[in-house]
This record gives C-alpha cells, sequence and structure tokens, in this order.
C-alpha cells in the first residue's frame, strides 16, 4: 500500500535551510585567467556517464582549471568511457587515436581515460594505448588533481580503486553543455544486480545511494537557478534506499520521488532507471500523486521470453513483468512505457526471439533502445555460456525488433493526434529556430512553431496536429 509519510515535510523544510549553508551556496567560478590550464572532456555512454562528467569538471575547476570545449586549446583531454558493448569500446579507441594527433601536434597535452573502460582495462589501457597518461575510474575522481600533478612529474596518474560509499554528495556537479532547463541527479552508485550479459558491476561496483538531503538540495538549487526538470539516475533507481544517521529514518525511493517533487510544483522529476523486480506500486501511487512527477517510466525488459530472462539472470519472468505492466496501467492510466532489448543473447530460439516480439506489441511501448547482444569479457555469460548465436542472426533478430518498435512507436504518437498536452520548452527545434521543442510529461519531444513572448524553461500547452515514430508536432493553444 502508499505509505504517506508525514515526517517527509520535516526533511524537505531543512533541505530549503542546508541550501543556505555552505553545501550548494556557491556557483563554480568559470576560470577567465589566460594562464589557467584548460581542460576539454568527452563522454559516451548512459545518462551516468554524462553527469558524472559535470561532476569531473567540478572537481577540476575548484582547483583552478577551466573548461572549454574546444579540444585544440585544450591543455588536458579527458575521454569519459562506456564498456557495454564492444562497439562503445571501439569508438573510444578511434577518438583515442584523434587525441594522438593532437599531441603530436601540441606536444605536452595531456589525455586521460575516464569511467568505465579505465574501471576494466586498468593499466592494461596505459600499456595498450601509449599515449594516455591518465586513468581513472568512475569512484576516484576525487584524486583527478593530484594525478594531474604526478603526471606533470614523469609518472602516470592512475586511480582505479572503487568505493562502497562514495557518492559524490557534496560536489556540486558543473553543468556541461546545458540548456538551462533540464538536469540530471545521480541518486545512487554501482549496482549489485549481476545480470549476466553486463559489465556495469564490474565497472562501477557495488550500490550505494546518495544522502537524500543533498538530493533534494541538488534539486532545490537548479530550481532556484531557473532549471525545470530534474532526471534522478541510477542503475536501478527502485532500490535506493539511505537511513538518515542521525534520526534512523529510512528513505525509500517512493519517499526520495516524493521529496524531490515537493521541491515544487513546477519542477518537473523524472528518473531513470527502474528494474521490473523491484518497482513497487507505492512508487507508481507517488507517482500518480504528484501531476510534476512524470508520466513515464523506462522498464528495461530485455528479453520476453522466461528461459532467456531466467540466463541473463535478470530474476524476474515474462508474467511477473506482464504483472508489473498492468500495475503501471492500473494505477497510472496515462504512463507511458519504454525498454532496452537485446537480441541474440546465448542460445536464443526463434521461438524465444518471437517471445521478444510479441512483448513489444503486448507493453506497447512508447519507444526502446535495441542492441544485439555483445559478449563482455568476465562477465557471468562469458564464464558460463558460449556465445553461440551467428553475428548475422543477431542482427537480423534486431532488425525485426527495431522495424516492430517503429510501428509500435508510430501507432502510439499516431494516438495523440488531437490531444491536448503540457509541454516544458527546452529550445528551437532542431530544423527551424521559428520552431521550439519540448517534453510532455510522457517524454515524448513536441515541436510547434514559437510565440512571442514565451521562452525555453517555460511550460506551455500544445494541442498535437502530426506525429512520426519519434516526435509529435503541435501548436501552441490558448487556454
Ligand atoms: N541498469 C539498466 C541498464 C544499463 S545498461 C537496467 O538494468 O535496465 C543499458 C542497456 O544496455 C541494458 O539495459 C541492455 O539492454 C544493454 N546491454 C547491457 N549489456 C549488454 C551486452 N553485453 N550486449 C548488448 N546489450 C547490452
Ligand atoms: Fe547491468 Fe543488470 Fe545492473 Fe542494469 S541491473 S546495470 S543490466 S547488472
Ligand atoms: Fe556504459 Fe558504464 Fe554506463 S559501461 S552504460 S558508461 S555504467
Amino acid at each position: 500500500m502508499y505509505n504517506d509519510n508525514p515526517t517527509l515535510e520535516g526533511i524537505n523544510k531543512e533541505i530549503i535551510e542546508c541550501k543556505q549553508g555552505e553545501v550548494f551556496q556557491q556557483d563554480k567560478k568559470e576560470g577567465t585567467s589566460s594562464d589557467a590550464r584548460k581542460f576539454y572532456i568527452e563522454s559516451y555512454g548512459c545518462q551516468m556517464n554524462f553527469s558524472d562528467s559535470e561532476i569531473v569538471a567540478s572537481v577540476l575547476a575548484d582547483v583552478g582549471f577551466q573548461s572549454t570545449t574546444n579540444m585544440e586549446e585544450s591543455d588536458i583531454i579527458l575521454i569519459n568511457t562506456c564498456s557495454i558493448r564492444e562497439k562503445a569500446e571501439d569508438t573510444v579507441r578511434k577518438r583515442l587515436r584523434v587525441f594522438d594527433k593532437v599531441k603530436e601536434r601540441k606536444p605536452g597535452t595531456l589525455v586521460g581515460v575516464l569511467g568505465c573502460m579505465a574501471e576494466r582495462l586498468k593499466k592494461k589501457l596505459l600499456e595498450e594505448e601509449k599515449l594516455v597518461d591518465l586513468v581513472v575510474g568512475p569512484d576516484a575522481y576525487r584524486d583527478l588533481p593530484k594525478l594531474v600533478t604526478e603526471v606533470d612529474e614523469g609518472g602516470k596518474g592512475i586511480n582505479v580503486y572503487l568505493s562502497r560509499e562514495e557518492t559524490y554528495a557534496d560536489i556540486n556537479p558543473m553543468r556541461l553543455g546545458s540548456n538551462g532547463v533540464t538536469a540530471f541527479i545521480s541518486i545512487m552508485r554501482g549496482c549489485d544486480n549481476m545480470c549476466s550479459f553486463c559489465v556495469v558491476p564490474f565497472t562501477r561496483g557495488r550500490e550505494r545511494s546518495r544522502d537524500a538531503f543533498s538530493i533534494v538540495a541538488e534539486a532545490t538549487d537548479l530550481y532556484l537557478k531557473g532549471y525545470r526538470e530534474v532526471t534522478l539516475l541510477g542503475q536501478n533507481v527502485d532500490s535506493y534506499k539511505w537511513e538518515n544517521p542521525e534520526t534512523g529514518e529510512k528513505v525509500s525511493f517512493a519517499n526520495l520521488l516524493e521529496l524531490v517533487a515537493l521541491v515544487h510544483p513546477d519542477l518537473r522529476v523524472r528518473f531513470s532507471t527502474s528494474h521490473p523486480k523491484d518497482m513497487t506500486d507505492e512508487v507508481l501511487h507517488t507517482m500518480a500523486k504528484y501531476e510534476n512527477i512524470c508520466k513515464y517510466i523506462h522498464l528495461p525488459v530485455q528479453s520476453g521470453n522466461s528461459r532467456v530472462l531466467e540466463l541473463m539472470n535478470r530474476t524476474y519472468d515474462r508474467d511477473w513483468y506482464i504483472d508489473r505492466l498492468n500495475a503501471i496501467n492500473r494505477i497510472i492510466p496515462d504512463c507511458a512505457i519504454s525498454s532496452d532489448i537485446i537480441t541474440g543473447f546465448c542460445t536464443e530460439t526463434e521461438t524465444e526471439h518471437q517471445d521478444t516480439l510479441s512483448m513489444i506489441e503486448l507493453a506497447n511501448y512508447s519507444m526502446s533502445y535495441m542492441f544485439f547482444y555483445s559478449e563482455r569479457p568476465g562477465t557471468l555469460a562469458a564464464r558460463k555460456y558460449e556465445d553461440d548465436i551467428p553475428l548475422e542472426v543477431k542482427k537480423r533478430r534486431l532488425q525485426e525488433v527495431i522495424r516492430l518498435q517503429t510501428q509500435i512507436s508510430f501507432r502510439h504518437n499516431q494516438k495523440d493526434i488531437g490531444k491536448t498536452f503540457k509541454v516544458l520548452i527546452e529550445g528551437d527545434s532542431k530544423k527551424s529556430d521559428q520552431e521550439f521543442k519540448g517534453r510532455n510529461s510522457q517524454n515524448k519531444m513536441v515541436v510547434f512553431p514559437k510565440k512571442e513572448g514565451l521562452k525555453p524553461g517555460e511550460y506551455t500547452i500544445v494541442k498535437i496536429t502530426d506525429a512520426t515514430s519519434a516526435t509529435l508536432k503541435g501548436e501552441i493553444i490558448n487556454i
């Protein structure tokens, strides 16, 4: 049952007070002196990595480094990397070749590899990529200034220590490439789930939840700076749990969602990713209760077949997943649901693949991220199962999944024609400066002609007049 926690308001009040104090009082100084060393940072992989890059930038800015978006003029080139699939690592290695060239043109430039690939390959990366100077894992970013000094003194800087406690709770991220409207907030780190295909538990370490006060303080700070949407990030947000060391009060993910929703009714709250095994009805009731908690759940199914799900060690089966879909549709009827799907996992048969296709139909996903299985060294699946589905079969199944999902997305969006939505304006559309783009609560991108007086960060009501499989088109209506 939904638990209306009466003590939460108390927490919110304290957070507002804490905001006046030390944690989020100061904005990062964008270094302006011409002799400041400049760093350039590129990010790959999931939203968590992009969010981590903002922590890295903050750590470096604190010791006087200056951020630049121009690689050529930088003194330190950092690449925040992803190991999730082989292709992700190939992309990073290609970028490292480009950085080598910059280094040749500008000797003395430092190149640092951060994130999951740094953690997976450790010092092997320094051996394989001769021109890399720094290798820093996801829990070692506070150490970056010290590691840069070590490189300056002729050494190689490496720290890939994985922590059980680090959450960077006290660090006010420097918002990189921000639209000033939407921002990410990391609420936890690591993952304890051990899905057999997945490298994340090895690259990100044990799951730990961040202090709820610091999360609400960060959301409040963002709201006061004009941001109107925060996305709470974790590999498995539903298993968020934090205990106030002073009062012993426990904060679950549902409680946290409520705390952030209470920051201000005009601050939208999103979250990602939900794990089907942990997504509770309590979370759904909290979503239904607050208009500003967006009606959108990313609920990766991975496969629609129970035997494959068991091999994947997802710890739920098809029936459990369908039960969670039914709960969403019952409690939040206007909620959009999206998914991640892997085709061609070890031993997957054609019939089992058909179960994934039928799940896409049944779930009526608004969209999905779709991949073919890529074996990752060291994972449970790599050690236990043979990667026996030929590449062309994996790819053909992926094409079938993509084709079906595109049809379903198109149908999903067509149903929105004639409806009106509250849209948060994010900026100009990709195609025209005469049009705005923004999202509705269901996370659909909406494009519409501008209207005098409206600007990014404001809400407007849009009536949908047309739709593709990826975008809704509409016009502002007066209400
Ligand atoms: N924590 C999230 C997923 C993070 S990784 C969750 O549990 O849902 C993002 C997605 O990458 C996964 O959902 C999965 O679909 C895909 N993925 C992970 N490992 C993969 C692999 N070895 N091959 C192909 N896709 C993979
Ligand atoms: Fe990987 Fe599974 Fe953890 Fe997601 S829940 S990060 S897929 S181990
Ligand atoms: Fe990639 Fe690491 Fe995220 S492997 S998907 S960057 S947690």
